[in-house]
């Protein structure tokens, strides 16, 4: 399972503080848009696609584009219809919050 910068729960480690923080926060945002919406029958998805090879992620980074974005989006295509918000990683395994 991918930890994803945004799980407060997954920060066992530190550094990228900021970084962290943002995302903690998108999230926190839509817990409570989903929470103001509840009976909403969209799938709302927070994802965490790895540490990826781009502008931002750097060469130093473990996946390449292609090994992310394609499993990426055959989870975000699994979840159609499914109401309500998750987060999860690019293998549509859960994140913890
Ligand atoms: N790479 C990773 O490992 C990773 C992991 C988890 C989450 N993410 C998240 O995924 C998202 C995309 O990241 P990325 O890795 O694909 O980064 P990226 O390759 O650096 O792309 C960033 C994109 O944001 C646009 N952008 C930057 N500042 C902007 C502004 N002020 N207004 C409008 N557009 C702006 C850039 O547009 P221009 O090309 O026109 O400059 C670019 O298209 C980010 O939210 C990042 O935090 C990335």
């Amino acid at each position: 399972m991918e930890l994803g910068q945004g799980s407060i729960a997954n920060n066992l480690s530190g550094r990228f503080e900021v970084y962290r923080a943002t995302k903690s926060a998108l999230n926190q945002l839509m817990r409570s848009d989903a929470a103001r919406h509840q009976g909403d029958q969209r799938a709302l998805l927070l994802m965490a696609p790895g540490w990826v090879k781009t502008d931002l992620g750097g060469p130093g980074a473990t996946f390449e584009i292609g090994d992310s974005i394609p499993l990426l989006v055959d989870t975000v295509d699994r979840q159609r219809g499914a109401a309500g918000l998750q987060y999860l990683d690019r293998h549509g395994q859960t994140v913890p919050w």
